[in-house]
């Protein structure tokens, strides 16, 4: 190892280390934590938000958790959970996203429609729940989130001064502008976009319509 490595960064590999040893206990543990309705739907079907930080995704999957019924799995929720001080090393994100996918795969198999809340942006990000809904025969789809780039940057700097109780994300106008430059891969398949503006709320109806016809058409 390194000589330049930091005792606390030694700690971290340690902890997440121990933690990618301990997947199904931490995925049972969190569970309790996970929103999702007391009676899950019965047909599962995956949801996976995408978007830049701060142009709403958390936002509106809680409204679309709501109209389908679904539960809501957001990374940023579960690293806050997992690590005090999160520190988006590479060992952490493989930790957390090995956690969401145990999440999500519990889920699934518990009958509930599942929002997957994370940045999403790279096709790479969204391999692993791509073959987890292939191999459990899950429908998937696919939601990307846009928003006006000065209200997006507005509620970047708002969280940065002060977080709110239930923003759990840690990304910044700095995270943002990095993301923006390595950009937006498009999934292949069609997808769904909610424009997160003034007219929310009709845009909420329109996806939740959509994904609730193209479930009922798949079965
Ligand atoms: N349409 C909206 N109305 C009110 N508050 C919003 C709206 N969209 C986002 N916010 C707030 O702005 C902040 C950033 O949105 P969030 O959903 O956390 O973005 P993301 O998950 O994409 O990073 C949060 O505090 C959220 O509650
Ligand atoms: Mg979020």
């Amino acid at each position: 190892m390194s000589r330049r490595v930091r005792p606390s960064t030694v700690a971290t590999r340690r902890q997440t280390q121990a933690l990618a040893e301990r997947v199904p206990d931490v995925v049972a543990t969190l569970r309790a934590a996970v929103p999702a309705p007391a009676t899950p739907h019965g047909a599962p079907a995956l949801v996976l938000m995408m978007g830049f930080p701060g142009v709403g995704k958390s936002h509106c999957a809680r409204l679309l958790a709501e109209h389908l019924g679904a539960a809501h799995v957001a990374s940023d929720h579960l690293r806050g959970q997992l690590f005090v001080a999160a520190s988006y090393a590479p060992e952490e994100n493989a930790a957390v996203f090995r956690i969401v996918d145990g999440l999500v795969e519990r889920l699934l198999g518990e009958g509930h429609r599942v929002i997957v809340d994370a940045t999403h942006l790279r096709r790479g990000a969204r391999e692993s729940m791509a073959g987890l809904a292939r191999r459990r025969g899950v429908p998937l789809t696919h939601v990307l989130v846009v928003a006006d780039q000065a209200e997006t940057l507005a509620r970047l700097a708002a969280r940065r001064r002060a977080r709110a109780a239930d923003d759990r994300s840690d990304a910044d106008e700095r995270v943002y502008a990095a993301m923006r430059e390595r950009g937006f891969e498009e999934p292949e398949e069609p997808y769904l976009t909610i424009r997160n503006g003034p007219g929310l709320a009709q845009e909420i109806e329109r996806v939740a319509g959509e994904l609730g016809a193209g479930w009922s058409a798949a079965t």
